[in-house]
């Protein structure tokens, strides 16, 4: 089965990417800098181009029957007004190549419309508003696009602080209350990679930790 990883260049999308060769999924990425992918461009489909491009995204989707996103704000100027346009694009591509299942990266901070932030996730908010001020514009713009979207079976993976030391293997999930404070990289990737086949989180964002 083809799938397509977008932000594989990224942190999350890198280790996200390793994880679902690991399954054995044939992967499309679209990516500005191929390069940045390393070895791992071998063992890929490569579409460079940028995200806020519809027939690169049209191309990077098609064949695939699953996306997972794992871009992620970067410093770079007007990220809400991007990666507004970047899930419509997303969301416009899925439907043209009847894609249905979409695997998005997320923060613990971030809500769904119908939800609030509690006082804990309150002060964790400020403190991603100080310091990772494009990761927070990035997600309050793409959220409400792809929540909306019906023909969409989306999962956002709201994860808290992530940690390059070695993964536990063991990961705490739940959409009610965060399960822990951190994650371990290989853990996220690993969840994430496995969320396109199963349909335990769909439209739901669960918290996921390690364990
Ligand atoms: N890092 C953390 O501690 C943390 C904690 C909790 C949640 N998260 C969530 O995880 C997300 C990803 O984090 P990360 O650490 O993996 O971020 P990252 O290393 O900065 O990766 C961001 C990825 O998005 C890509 N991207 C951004 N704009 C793009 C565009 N216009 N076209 C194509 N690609 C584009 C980047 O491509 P380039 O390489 O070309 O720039 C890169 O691959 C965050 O935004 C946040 O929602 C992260």
């Amino acid at each position: 089965m083809q799938i397509t990883i977008l932000g594989s260049t990224g942190q999350v999308g890198k280790a996200t990417l390793k994880e679902a060769l690991n399954l054995g999924y044939k992967v499309k990425v679209l990516v500005r800098s191929p390069e940045k992918l390393g070895d791992l461009k071998e063992k890929v489909i490569v579409i460079k181009g940028d995200l806020l491009d519809p027939l690169a995204v049209e191309e990077a989707l098609k064949g695939s029957e699953a996306v997972i996103n794992a871009a992620g704000g970067v410093k770079e100027p007007d990220q809400y007004t991007k990666f507004r346009k970047i899930g419509e694009i997303l969301v416009e591509k899925m439907k043209q190549e009847k894609i249905t299942r979409l695997v998005n990266i997320s923060g613990a901070v971030m809500c769904l419309s119908a939800e609030k932030l509690d006082f804990k996730r309150k002060i964790m908010k400020v403190f991603v508003r100080l310091f990772y001020p494009q990761m927070k514009q990035a997600q309050e713009a793409i959220i409400p696009v792809i929540e909306s979207e019906p023909a969409i079976s989306w999962t956002f993976v709201r994860a808290p602080m992530i940690s390059k030391a070695g993964g536990t293997g063991k990961t705490a999930a739940n959409d009610k209350k965060m399960p822990g404070t951190k994650i371990m990289l290989e853990d996220l990737a690993k969840f994430m990679a496995e969320q396109v086949a199963s349909a335990e989180w769909v439209r739901k964002a669960p918290w996921v930790a390690s364990v």
